[in-house]
C-alpha cells in the first residue's frame, strides 16, 4: 500500500470525478427520503495543495488550480464543486465533499485502509454526525453495507490500482454490489492505459446485468509515463446526469487543455 492520493490530489482526473460525485449528491438530495453513501477508498478526506506531496508532481497545477478564475454561467453541479473547494482550505475529497452535501437524514460510511490516511479521515470527519469512517478493506466492507437501509444512494469506487489484478476485483465487486444494491447509483473511478483493458473492464461489470450505465473519459497531454486519460463508469446515473457532465465538460476541457466525453454503454435518456 504505497499510493498517497496526496501526490494526485485536485488534478484533471479527482476534477471530472468529484464533479460527477457533486453531480449525483445534487440530484439525491432533490427528494427529502433519506440516502446513503458508500465510499469504498475514501482516502484522507482533505489535501494540502501547497504541501511537499501535491508540490512533487504539480498535479493540481494541470487540474484544480486551473479553475480558480472560473466564473459566470455554469452548471449548479459545477459552480457547488468550486464553491466546496473555494471554502474548503485543503482540497476536499470524496468523503468531505459528501459530508458537506449530506443532510442531517442522510449518511456516509468512508471506507479507508492505509492507518495513516484512515486516522486523518476519522479526525476530519468526525464533527459530521452522520458521517462514519471505517478502517477495513473498501471491496469487502462495502458489499457488507449493501443494501443501504434508506434503499437510496450512492456507491462510490475509486481504488488507487496499485495491483495488476485490481480490474478484476474491481469487476468482481461491482456485479457482486450491483445484485445486492440494483436501484443504486455507482461512481467507479479507473485510469485509461489501454482501451482493450477499459472496454474489457466495462464488459466483466455489465454482463453481471446493469440496464443503464455511461462513461465519462477525460484526456489530457501528460508527459510520458504520467496519467493521461481516466474513466468514471456510472451505473444508474439519475435523470439529467449526462447532460450536466456534457455541459460542466464543456466549459472544463479548455481549461484542462483536453477533451471530456460520454458514452452510454445500455440504456439511456
Ligand atoms: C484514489 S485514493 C481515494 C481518493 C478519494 N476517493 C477521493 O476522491 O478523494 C485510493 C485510496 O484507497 C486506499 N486503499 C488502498 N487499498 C485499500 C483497500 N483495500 N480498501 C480501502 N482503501 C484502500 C488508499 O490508501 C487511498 O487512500
Amino acid at each position: 500500500m504505497n499510493y498517497r492520493h496526496g501526490y494526485h490530489a485536485g488534478n484533471f482526473a479527482d476534477v471530472v470525478k468529484h464533479l460527477a460525485l457533486v453531480a449525483i449528491l445534487l440530484h439525491l438530495r432533490k427528494k427529502d427520503t433519506a440516502f446513503s453513501v458508500v465510499d469504498s477508498h475514501a482516502g484522507r478526506g482533505a489535501y494540502d495543495l501547497s504541501g511537499a506531496e501535491a508540490g512533487k508532481t504539480g498535479e493540481a497545477q494541470g487540474g484544480i488550480a486551473r479553475l480558480s478564475d472560473l466564473s459566470g454561467e455554469m452548471p449548479e453541479a459545477l459552480s457547488t464543486y468550486l464553491s466546496l473547494v473555494r471554502e474548503s482550505g485543503p482540497y476536499p475529497g470524496s468523503p468531505l465533499i459528501a459530508a458537506k452535501l449530506l443532510r442531517p437524514q442522510d449518511r456516509l460510511t468512508a471506507i479507508e485502509k492505509h492507518p495513516e490516511e484512515f486516522s486523518a479521515l476519522e479526525k476530519l470527519l468526525a464533527p459530521y454526525r452522520n458521517c462514519a469512517a471505517e478502517q477495513g478493506d473498501g471491496y469487502a466492507r462495502s458489499l457488507k453495507l449493501l443494501p443501504p437501509p434508506s434503499r437510496r444512494g450512492l456507491v462510490l469506487i475509486d481504488p488507487p490500482f496499485e495491483a495488476p489484478d485490481e480490474f478484476s476485483a474491481l469487476a468482481q465487486t461491482v456485479r457482486d454490489a450491483y445484485r445486492k444494491f440494483a436501484t443504486g447509483i455507482f461512481l467507479i473511478w479507473y485510469p485509461v492505459k489501454s482501451q482493450a483493458d477499459a472496454d474489457a473492464f466495462a464488459g466483466e461489470v455489465l454482463a453481471g446485468g446493469a440496464a443503464k450505465a455511461m462513461t465519462i473519459d477525460t484526456r489530457i497531454s501528460a508527459p510520458e509515463g504520467k496519467l493521461a486519460r481516466a474513466g468514471l463508469l456510472v451505473i444508474n446515473p439519475p435523470f439529467g446526469f449526462a447532460d450536466v457532465m456534457e455541459q460542466a465538460g464543456r466549459l472544463l476541457a479548455p481549461r484542462l487543455e483536453g477533451e471530456i466525453s460520454s458514452a452510454w454503454l445500455v440504456g439511456a435518456e
